[in-house]
């Protein structure tokens, strides 16, 4: 028996891909959503090989309520969604903000909108970013969802920050709708079927598929951006958490706002505050990695390791707008979601490594 509908938009990206096969394999039938802006076709087939059936795709472009609210019609059943469309690429998003404000958000609006208005019920998982944190300060690290927010680097990074906030004003407004903010830190790897996985257009701007690429002889060397860092070899520290891992994180995400019948006030004996979305008991922000923070010298070394395949690097200037180190506090999601990241990191470079083989 079926747990519930639920809508996936930007389903074949590299997240989405990921999150379909896992919901599928809990018992969620999806209905998935994408204009294959910045994917591919394809995707769809090999989602209906992992699973061993076929699945449902309805193309439509989110930021277009005319094209989206169609999907609302063919589907009203739907008790939730998991909203990844959006632009994502940070320098390009300086180059055009108008177009990443505009996708961004007029995408999020029209599916709060829907939601709200032709769906079953309302609830939303909504892919944010460890970006809203911009730089923490050393004394917040590894950070925790309580941590302040900076001011953001790109406007894809302030997209995310105002996308938190349209949905936390909008929790407060209205009672149908519950929303859980899920703040990824680095997703690499690929599913274990090498079916799916990351595919960047052009040259790769993150780390993990430049390094798969290298090892693949597509590009000359990789360059590692930066030793002169504070952090204990130079290289800039990130939290990389398993793309599988991460997807696995939106199905406890969907169980638990789907599965909750009731709201339960966090403080009965407040009145929900505009200022606390907290308050309602429909509003929650889990931050989604694995609480180690690695370097940059420290994965292109493991990578190796992990593979036995050599990657010529060298080090190069630091990248303009680089954070110098961010890993998160995981214990929320694990206390309240009951999840964890835990596939060692050496299987994940080598899911990257045996996926770039395929392509
Ligand atoms: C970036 C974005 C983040 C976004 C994420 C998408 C910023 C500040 N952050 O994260 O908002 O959600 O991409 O995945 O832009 N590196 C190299 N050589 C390379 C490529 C990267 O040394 O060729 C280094 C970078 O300097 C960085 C680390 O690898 O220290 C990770 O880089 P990347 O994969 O681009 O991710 P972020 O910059 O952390």
């Amino acid at each position: 028996m079926s747990k519930g509908k639920i809508l996936l938009t930007g389903a074949a990206g590299y997240i989405g891909s990921h999150t379909w096969v896992e919901l599928c394999q809990a018992g969620y039938d999806v209905v998935g959503v994408d204009n294959f802006y910045n994917s591919e076709r394809d995707v769809i087939g090999r989602i209906g090989k992992i699973l061993g059936k076929p699945v449902t795709l309805e193309e439509a472009d989110c930021s277009d309520f005319g094209s989206f609210s169609k999907v609302f019609e063919k589907h009203p059943d739907i008790v939730g969604a998991v909203h990844f469309a959006a632009y994502k690429a940070v320098g390009e998003s300086i180059e055009k903000p108008l177009d990443y404000y505009k996708n961004n958000i007029t995408s999020l609006l029209n599916l709060i909108t829907l939601m709200k208005d032709k769906s079953l019920r309302a609830n939303i998982v909504f892919s944010s970013s460890c970006t809203v944190y911009g730089q923490p300060d050393k004394e917040h690290l590894p950070i925790a969802e309580d941590a302040p927010l900076k001011r953001s680097l790109s406007p894809y990074g302030k997209s995310k920050q105002m996308a938190e906030e349209i949905l936390s004003d909008s929790v407060i407004a209205y009672p149908e709708l519950k929303v859980c903010a899920l703040r990824y830190f680095n997703p690499i790897g690929a599913h274990p079927s090498a079916l799916i996985g990351e595919l960047p257009r052009g040259v790769p701007q993150n780390l993990v598929p430049f390094v798969t690429q290298t090892a693949a002889g597509i590009r000359d060397h990789l360059n590692v951006f930066g030793d002169d860092y504070n952090t204990p070899d130079g290289s800039c520290i990130r939290d990389y958490i398993y793309v599988v891992d991460l997807a696995k994180a939106h199905v406890k995400a969907i169980d638990k706002l789907v599965g909750e019948t009731e709201v339960h006030p966090v403080d009965q004996t407040d009145e929900p505050t505009y200022v606390d979305a907290a308050k309602t008991g429909r509003w929650y922000i889990y931050n989604l990695g694995t609480g180690r923070g690695l370097s940059v010298l420290e994965l292109v070394k493991g990578f190796m390791k992990a593979t036995g395949v050599n990657l010529p690097y060298q080090i190069a200037p630091r990248r303009q707008g680089d954070i110098e180190q961010v890993w998160a506090d995981p214990k929320k999601a694990e206390k309240e979601l009951g999840w964890k990241a835990d596939t060692p990191i050496e299987e994940v470079l080598r899911s990257a490594w045996n996926w770039q083989k395929t392509l």
